[in-house]
């Protein structure tokens, strides 16, 4: 009370003395009394935040969760995330002009939005998601048009979606799933051309899908999940969104067929559309998106043969078309499908037998074949290739034969009242209680209880004859999933899946490791190109085992190799480790050779284009290894020898020879491997600190080498003069000095448009090589930025044509 009484005196006074000075007095305390309005709006704090820390003795800069501009101390940023505030939004809060971020997610703020948000014409960032809103979403929300990132997830809204969102052109993401919006999703939504994720599932939205009127380049995600849209799919729907990664529109009342654009998504991820109504057949085309992992298309009226395409979707991790019409059989190539964890055909017309092939893919933790039309004996050694195995359902099928090899606890009562030693005929390694005469399971520890884990199953065994009903779920209760350990001497003998070679086999296939077949050599050993009997060509990477690193990098190689799978890693084929004196890594053979010879070379030559898309490849490449696994992966060399080239010219990151798995807790490590001088991040030559941000200081360095085509270790730069103290000195002088002058040999508009694209993306790599490792990008942002850059560039060049 006293500091506020003496803040208005001292304003009184500046007000009548300083003009200028109370000028900006006035404003700050504009913002001190908008925050001082919030905080009376609050009526439950518990943890005391605001009451405490908001002190009007304290200058709001100061306060908990306020972040001010550094010039005119004006409040940019208000984050109040996830304090148990309970309150309303004061109308006050307009008046914090120069705010660009609101946060608020995970209170229990309720009520409308005041209008007088719509003040904030500098707000970027907006997220009230996870409170208790009410009310109709605001359609003044459409003239914020700074707003990139809009998230009233998960609250009360009703009403529509107002068409103004339309106007919100930079808008980036979009969430408002979790509320009770209805109505129909504004043909406006789609022409935001910015739009990167969309999400309005467990809404109550209604009509049709509309379509996309132009290119959403950027457009990866759009979630409509457990709505009640109706209606057939645009028929040009996917015409437009060449970049879709995950479309999630399951638990609606979708209509009609799959419609044939879709197939243009070649960077499809997840596809779900179950709970549906859609009907026709599974195109043979979905064969075609390489990049799928999900398919969830169960609860529909489709028909028609599993096409037998998906074999050859390598990545895929679940499949579900269940409750269908679907006929035809399990194809045998069904065991390429190594990464397959979820397989559920239940409640088709599927005939045939189980082709034993489905007991060999050892990620499998569920299959369903369920009421189907099934025949034929199970492989006697299934449970063997099964090492994840949770739940198991054949029932409803004409299966004959016993049960093949299983083992655990079987469990007493319910079902198993009738269970005698018959049934488990074949299943010496069940155990149980003695009235059962099984094994006692005390007595007999479980084969796999070094692993920790116990097996329980349940099974049903109406017999008959020859034919047996089989219902069999095995859960397993204690789950092994070893994602989040480091890597231990045990975790790295099995190199499961992959092809086995020996010895001879991989010296026929390189003539004797011939030198005239050598592709290059390395500190760790050599790499030649080979050929199998089949014809494959394949690049055999032979280690150097009288050197102990040598040996390290095998390991350490196929570890990170064995857990990542993305288009932009080069990838395993096999591992050839048999033999002590003999260790060699079998790889997918690139003919294009590596990045480096592109850009030294004076035979070849790489236009702008080719060099951002090999850019955003590695960039791509890099975010997956950094985020995309439950241990980050840190590559650690990054550098244009370890990026070879496909015949597509598409980029595929290798040589994880010093790479570095981080678990959860440590974000950084410390290590001694050497990595390249020049590429190195300082933190990393100098203590030797490993983190993903080193490899982001590599790959800035790795953007200006692309850009310039001089080496970080070429001569020139020698003493003080560094490749990025070059770029820094020249791109504010004249920028003809460092770009390749091969890239801008072109006259005119072209030539502007190459400079202009030359010129961001050295930005970008600076912004890579920050100093200090916070402060440099995030590679999801590096890869958003590129992509950007590349429609610029792409924009440009349709104007000059
Ligand atoms: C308020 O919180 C901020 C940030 O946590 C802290 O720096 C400041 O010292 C606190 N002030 C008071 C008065 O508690
Ligand atoms: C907001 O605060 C939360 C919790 O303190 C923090 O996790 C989050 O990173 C902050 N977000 C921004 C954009 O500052
Ligand atoms: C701030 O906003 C409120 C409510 O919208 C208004 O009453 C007040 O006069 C505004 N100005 C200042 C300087 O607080
Ligand atoms: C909100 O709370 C959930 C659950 O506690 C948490 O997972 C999430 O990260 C929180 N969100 C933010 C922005 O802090
Ligand atoms: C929502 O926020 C609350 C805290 O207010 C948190 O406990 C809860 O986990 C959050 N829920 C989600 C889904 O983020
Ligand atoms: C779509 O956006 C363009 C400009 O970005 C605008 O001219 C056009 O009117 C918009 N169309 C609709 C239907 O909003
Ligand atoms: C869909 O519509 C039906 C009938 O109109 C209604 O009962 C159901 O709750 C709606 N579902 C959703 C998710 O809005
Ligand atoms: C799909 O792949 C097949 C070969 O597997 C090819 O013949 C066909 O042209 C491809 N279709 C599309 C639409 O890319
Ligand atoms: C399968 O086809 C039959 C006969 O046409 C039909 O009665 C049934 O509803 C269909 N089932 C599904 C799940 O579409
Ligand atoms: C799988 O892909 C290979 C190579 O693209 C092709 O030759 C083969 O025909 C495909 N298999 C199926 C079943 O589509
Ligand atoms: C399954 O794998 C085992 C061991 O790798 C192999 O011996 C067997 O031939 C495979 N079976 C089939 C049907 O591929
Ligand atoms: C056990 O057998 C008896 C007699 O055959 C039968 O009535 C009962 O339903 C069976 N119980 C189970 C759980 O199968």
């Amino acid at each position: 009370m006293g500091n506020t009484f003496l803040n208005l005196a001292l304003l009184i006074i500046f007000h009548f003395s300083m003009p200028t000075f109370s000028m900006k007095l006035t404003t700050i305390l504009t913002d001190q009394s908008a925050l001082l309005a919030l905080k009376d709006h609050v009526i439950h704090d518990p943890e005391n935040v605001l009451t405490t820390n908001w002190s009007a003795s304290a200058p709001v800069c100061n306060w908990f969760g306020v972040s001010c501009g550094s010039k005119h101390r004006r409040v940019t940023a208000l984050n109040l995330t996830g304090l148990g505030l309970v309150g309303t939004l004061p109308p006050h809060l307009g008046n914090l002009s120069f705010l660009s971020l609101l946060y608020v997610r995970n209170n229990s703020f309720y009520g409308g939005l005041p209008v007088q948000l719509s003040n904030l014409r500098r707000l970027k960032y907006l997220n009230f998601g996870n409170n208790s809103f009410s009310g109709e979403i605001p359609s003044w929300l459409g003239s914020l048009t700074e707003l990139r990132r809009l998230f009233l997830g998960q609250n009360n809204f009703k009403g529509v979606i107002p068409f103004s969102l339309g106007y919100l052109s930079k808008l980036e993401f979009l969430y408002l799933f979790g509320n009770q919006i209805s109505g129909s999703i504004p043909s406006t939504i789609f022409n935001i051309s910015s739009l990167q994720e969309i999400y309005l599932s467990y809404n109550m939205l209604s009509g049709s899908i509309p379509s996309v009127p132009r290119d959403l380049l950027l457009l990866e995600v759009i979630d409509f999940t457990s709505n009640n849209l109706t209606g057939h799919i645009p028929k040009d729907m996917f015409d437009h969104l060449p970049n879709l990664k995950g479309l999630y529109w399951s638990l609606n009342l979708l209509s009609g067929r799959i419609p044939a654009s879709l197939f243009k998504c070649k960077e499809l991820q997840m596809l779900s559309l179950s709970y549906n109504q859609m009907e026709g057949s599974l195109p043979i085309e979905i064969g075609n998106l390489s990049m799928l992992q999900y398919i969830y298309i169960g609860r529909n009226h489709f028909e028609g043969e599993i096409p037998k395409q998906i074999v050859n979707l390598t990545l895929l991790m679940a499949f579900d078309c269940s409750h269908s019409n679907f006929t035809g059989i399990i194809p045998q190539e069904i065991g390429n499908l190594k990464n397959l964890n979820w397989l559920n055909l239940a409640f088709n017309n599927i005939a045939g037998s189980i082709p034993p092939q489905v007991f060999n893919i050892s990620t499998l933790r569920t299959i369903s074949l369920d009421t189907n039309q099934l025949s034929g004996h199970l492989p006697s050694n299934m449970g063997l290739f099964l090492p994840n195995m949770e739940q198991l359902y054949l029932d409803f099928n004409h299966l004959a034969g016993s049960i093949p090899m299983l083992e655990g606890e079987i469990p007493e009562g319910g079902s198993f009242g009738n269970y005698s030693i018959e049934s488990s005929k074949g299943n010496e390694a069940l155990c149980g209680a003695a009235r059962l005469h099984v094994p006692n399971c005390k007595t007999r520890p479980l084969r796999n209880s070094k692993a920790k884990t116990k097996l329980i199953l349940y099974v049903a065994l109406p017999i008959a004859s020859t034919i047996l009903v089989v219902a069999l779920i095995i859960i397993i209760l204690q789950n092994k999933r070893r994602k989040d350990k480091l890597p231990t001497q045990e975790d790295m003998i099995p190199l499961g899946t992959w092809r086995r070679f020996s010895y001879h086999e991989l010296r026929q296939a390189t003539d004797g490791f011939n030198d005239s077949r050598l592709l290059g050599n390395g500190s760790y050993g050599s790499v030649f190109q080979g050929t199998l009997p089949d014809g494959t060509i394949i690049a055999v990477k032979v280690f150097k085992l009288e050197l102990e690193t040598a040996f390290k990098s095998f390991d350490v190689e196929c570890d990170v190799l064995r857990n990542t799978r993305h288009r932009n890693l080069v990838k395993v084929i096999s591992s050839c480790s048999n033999d002590i004196n003999f260790k060699a890594l079998v790889l997918e053979f690139m003919p294009n050779g590596s990045l480096d010879k592109w850009l030294y070379s004076n035979k070849q030559y790489l236009d702008i284009l080719q060099r951002l898309n090999i850019m955003i490849d590695v960039a791509s490449a890099l975010e997956y290894l950094h985020h995309g696994n439950a241990t980050p992966v840190v590559h650690c060399d990054l550098k244009t020898n370890n990026i070879l080239l496909d015949e597509d010219m598409v980029a595929h990151l290798s040589d994880f020879g010093i790479a570095k798995l981080l678990c959860e807790e440590a974000s950084m490590i410390q290590t001694m491997t050497m990595a390249t001088f020049g590429y190195m991040a300082p933190e990393y030559g100098m203590e030797g600190i490993v983190s993903t941000k080193g490899d982001v200081y590599s790959f800035g360095i790795l953007l200006m080498e692309i850009i310039t085509r001089k080496k970080p270790t070429d001569e020139m730069f020698a003493g003080e003069r560094s490749l990025k103290s070059w770029v820094i000195e020249s791109i504010s002088s004249s920028l003809n000095q460092v770009v390749d002058p091969k890239l801008l040999s072109t006259i005119g508009r072209e030539y502007l448009k190459v400079k202009n694209c030359a010129l961001s993306i050295l930005q970008v790599g600076l912004e890579c090589c920050v100093e200090l490792p916070n402060e440099r990008l995030h590679m999801k942002e590096i890869v958003t930025k590129l992509k950007k850059i590349k429609v610029t560039l792409l924009r440009d060049m349709e104007r000059v044509r």
